[in-house]
């Protein structure tokens, strides 16, 4: 398999309408909360990547069908707050670069810089 670069679109809400936070480029698969955090992007991660705090909760918006199925300890979070199928929390997912598709998330709990 060739070298490939995906993008990351990070997006949030401010007041009712979305806003770019920024795009990342990324050469290898990465967990998404280190990529946010190695870029600086203020995401709120109370338990420091646990998956026990849910505060690193982000929506896919778009590349979902290439991030793998919930593990437990996730599924167990998403159950008890009613996740959507796109909620997810950041520690716990990786961006593979071979999809065929570049990723798109919005961040629930952002933090200022
Ligand atoms: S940082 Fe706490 S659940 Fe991800």
């Amino acid at each position: 398999m060739g070298l490939s670069t995906k993008t990351l679109t990070v997006l949030k809400y401010n007041d009712a309408k979305l806003e770019l936070v920024s795009e990342i480029k990324f050469k290898q698969t990465e967990n998404l909360l280190d990529l946010l955090n190695a870029h600086k992007i203020g995401i709120s991660q109370s338990c420091g990547g646990f998956a026990s705090c849910t505060t690193c909760r982000i929506f896919v918006t778009k590349g979902l069908q290439y991030i793998k199925p919930r593990e437990d300890l996730e599924a167990e979070r998403a159950q008890e707050r009613n996740f959507t199928e796109q909620e997810r929390l950041a520690c716990q997912i990786e961006l593979p670069v071979e999809a065929a598709t570049d990723f798109e998330i919005i961040i629930a709990n952002p933090t200022e810089d």
